[in-house]
């Protein structure tokens, strides 16, 4: 595609949310990247929240965690430029090791920073022969530690897969919530320095009234949406249908009219005749739904941006390309064991 057609066809699909100098130059850029994507026989997996012009124009796929695990999974290509997080990338090293892996930027997550294996090793202590739950949004190390993974997706189906009266649930406590919610369990968040104790010589804790037990990892982005910003929304816009992401608070949740991952909710906007949506989650979704769905009306609350996904950009995509950086590395032996508690989060869908 020359610079000329790939600008016409990205101002056909944005120029209602991307100003026409953006288009022009990263038109050029966007050509280049697919030049060098076909040369070193790369593939390039973008998560839901890259912004517009990257997301329409150089992606090979588009999904929520879930999707992109299995395309990282399933691809023959050499590199997979992972347009996301690191712990994202991660994943896609961990199911398909042999193939270099490339992230933009060194972009984290706050729920991935929350907890350590160590913090799970001694939860374990805690709660001995109860199974692990974690969420996609961790680190190798911790996946390494756990049972099954799972994502804002699937977290139902898993918790339940497991059979079992308790689970450890980690690390986001809002997602928890939202799961013993949905799965009719009780949850407990044990405090850090009772966690700590175990180290000590504190028995294990088998008396509890728990059927789930969290921790206290939050999404900085969802967190911050409120039920008093669902009501203002609502009292302007009556007819609006309000998706929330499961990483919201349960209250914002209860005030949403549906909840479900990046993924979900897209599918949900596509196949809903609404007069317009709200989505409650990273802004950029609200853009690339939008154009991807002339005719749908996508409200947008901006103020709350993930700074990490926003570290990706169409500049340092072509920067991974051209210098193979920032190359994901994971320990064969960690790899290995958070293997088993990906494999397994992906065999149950
Ligand atoms: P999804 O798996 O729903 O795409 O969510 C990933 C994420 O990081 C949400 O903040
Ligand atoms: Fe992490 Fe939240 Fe950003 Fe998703 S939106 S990457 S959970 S900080």
């Amino acid at each position: 595609m020359t610079v000329e057609e790939m600008y016409a066809s990205l101002k056909s699909m944005l120029a209602d949310v991307v100003p026409d100098v953006e288009l022009r130059y990263k038109a050029e850029l966007a050509v280049q990247i697919n030049q060098l994507k076909q040369e070193k026989n790369a593939v390039i997996l973008g998560h839901n929240y890259m912004e517009p012009v990257l997301y329409h124009s150089v992606t090979d796929f588009k999904g929520d965690s879930l999707e992109l695990s299995r395309r990282a999974a399933q691809t023959d290509k050499d590199i997979i430029v992972f347009c996301g997080v690191r712990f994202m990338a991660e994943t896609a090293k961990i199911l398909n090791p042999t193939k270099t892996v490339l992230l933009p930027a060194n972009a984290g997550c706050s729920l991935a920073a929350s907890i350590t294996a160590k913090d799970v090793r001694d939860l374990k202590a805690r709660f001995p022969g109860v199974p692990v739950v974690t969420y996609v949004n961790t680190y190798a190390d911790v996946k390494a530690e756990s049972d099954i993974c799972c994502t804002s997706g699937n977290a139902v189906k898993v918790v339940e897969s497991l059979g079992s009266q308790t689970v450890i649930f980690l690390p986001d406590e809002y997602l928890a919530r939202n799961v013993a919610r949905e799965t009719g369990k009780h949850i407990i968040f044990p405090t850090l320095g009772a966690v700590a104790a175990v180290a000590g010589d504190a028995p294990a804790d088998t008396e509890l009234d728990y059927q789930m037990v969290g921790w206290r990892g939050r999404c900085e982005v969802h967190e911050k949406f409120t039920v008093a910003d669902i009501r203002a929304v609502r009292q302007q816009f009556p007819d609006v249908r309000i998706l929330a992401h499961p990483e919201c608070s349960p209250e914002v949740i209860a005030a949403s009219d549906f909840s479900g991952s990046t993924m979900a909710m897209i599918r949900y906007v596509e196949n809903n005749t609404a007069p317009r949506f709200l989505l409650l989650t990273e802004c950029a979704m609200g853009d690339n739904v939008a154009a991807a769905n002339p005719d749908k009306n996508m409200l947008r609350l901006c103020s709350v941006r993930c700074p990490h996904m926003n570290q990706i950009t169409m500049e340092n995509t072509l920067h991974a390309l051209q210098t193979n950086q920032i190359e994901i590395k994971v320990p064969e032996e960690i790899r290995l064991r958070a293997a088993r508690a990906v494999e397994r989060m992906i065999t149950i869908g």
